[in-house]
């Protein structure tokens, strides 16, 4: 079976053998002065050169980027979605058109990675009030045979910076049996690989502006293609995941498989976030650590509240900040997760004592969560958490 080092070097040398400069993948967290907590994309670190500034490495860019989507957050514990996940990118800066990037996509999905095309389906931009249809890409996908499927507000991607465009995505079939239907109609067909034309900046004042000279931005879900790559029932399926979902259920053996995959994203997620200089706080980044940490824990403590991060060996800090290429010391992060959990524990204890006052007993308030939160410093997921133990 591929594995996930395997697939980063198959993507990447075929772009290098079409002329692409690899350009190492940024941290989590993006420079000062960016509105976005955390990185989303990958192109989010070449904004501006997509915007027309040349980059030092010419006008052909590949990379590979951690991203982290908390519009996400809900979803994870599901067969495709993951807190941390990880990007391949290919960029035409300027360059070459948004039709050669789809011939080499399919290149290399079908003869880089043996995908059948007969479980591939593809998405193209089919026109709005405001654009036409991406003729340009629907003319492609006719000319290479694969089934497109048009739509409006799916193919259509804006970024938080204003750069946005027509995209025409990859969809392989992850069903039994033949596949039918098509991406819109049936879930079983798995988005892999987005490839955005880049042709406008969106104002403030809601008007769009052609970019001078339009560009192609590709992001391609690691762990998704492995997972299809690998015929596995999930991401968890995976390669990267296999140490988390051997020894999590041997440390906390009634764990269900949900709660499994949970605490392996959320943990391994922490760490990540954590070797990126990151520490939970009540504020911004800190607070999205700090809720996945909470998750984390109560999760851990629905069946049996004397589990605790400490029974986490080492080594999966350590094989996540690897991973991942952080410098941070594993111990350093295994003390402030456990620094955390016992900010938590506290925090649970008091919330208990003052919700036991018979003035909480029946159903709360607006004015009694306000002052829960203003006085006793207890946020209202929390409280709706003690209240449903
Ligand atoms: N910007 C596109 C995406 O986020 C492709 O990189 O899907």
């Amino acid at each position: 079976m591929i594995t996930t080092d395997q697939t980063v070097r198959t993507f990447l040398d075929f772009f290098r053998d079409r002329g692409h400069r690899f350009t190492p993948g940024d941290s989590l967290v993006p420079p000062p002065g960016d509105p976005v907590l955390f990185t989303t994309s990958g192109m989010h670190p070449l904004t501006p050169y997509l915007r027309g500034r040349p980059h030092p490495l010419g006008r052909r860019l590949t990379n590979l980027q951690r991203c982290l989507r908390t519009t996400d957050l809900d979803e994870v514990g599901d067969d495709t979605h993951l807190t941390v996940f990880e990007m391949l990118g290919s960029w035409s800066l300027g360059d070459y058109d948004g039709s050669r990037s789809l011939r080499w996509g399919l290149e290399l999905l079908r003869d880089g990675f043996g995908i059948d095309p007969g479980r591939m389906h593809v998405t193209v931009f089919g026109g709005d009030d405001e654009v036409g249809p991406d003729h340009e890409s629907w003319d492609t996908w006719g000319e290479l045979g694969l089934p497109v499927e048009p739509t409006t507000r799916e193919n259509w991607w804006s970024g938080p910076t204003g750069l946005c465009g027509p995209d025409s995505e990859f969809f392989v079939w992850t069903g039994a049996g033949t596949p039918c239907g098509t991406p819109t109609t049936d879930d079983r067909w798995l988005e892999v690989w987005n490839h955005v034309m880049m042709r406008y900046v969106r104002h403030s004042d809601g008007s769009l502006e052609p970019l001078e000279r339009p560009g192609v931005d590709t992001g391609l879900g690691l762990e998704r293609l492995v997972r299809v790559l690998g015929h596995s029932d999930s991401v968890y399926g995976i390669d990267l995941f296999r140490p988390w979902v051997r020894t999590l259920p041997r440390l906390w053996d009634t764990l269900d498989e949900r709660s499994v995959r949970v605490l392996s994203d959320h943990v391994r997620s922490s760490i990540v976030i954590l070797g990126d200089g990151v520490v939970p706080s009540p504020t911004r980044r800190g607070h999205i650590l700090r809720r996945l940490l909470r998750r984390t824990l109560t999760t851990l403590w629905r069946d049996d509240p004397t589990r605790t991060l400490s029974d986490l060996p080492v080594e999966l800090i350590d094989h996540t900040l690897d991973h991942f290429g952080q410098s941070m010391r594993p111990d350093d992060v295994r003390t402030l997760l456990l620094n955390e959990e016992r900010g938590f524990e506290l925090l649970l204890r008091r919330g208990r004592k003052v919700l036991s006052r018979g003035r909480f007993g029946g159903s709360l308030t607006e004015d009694d969560y306000r002052y829960l939160h203003d006085t006793h410093g207890l946020p209202r997921e929390l409280v709706t958490y003690l209240n449903g133990e």
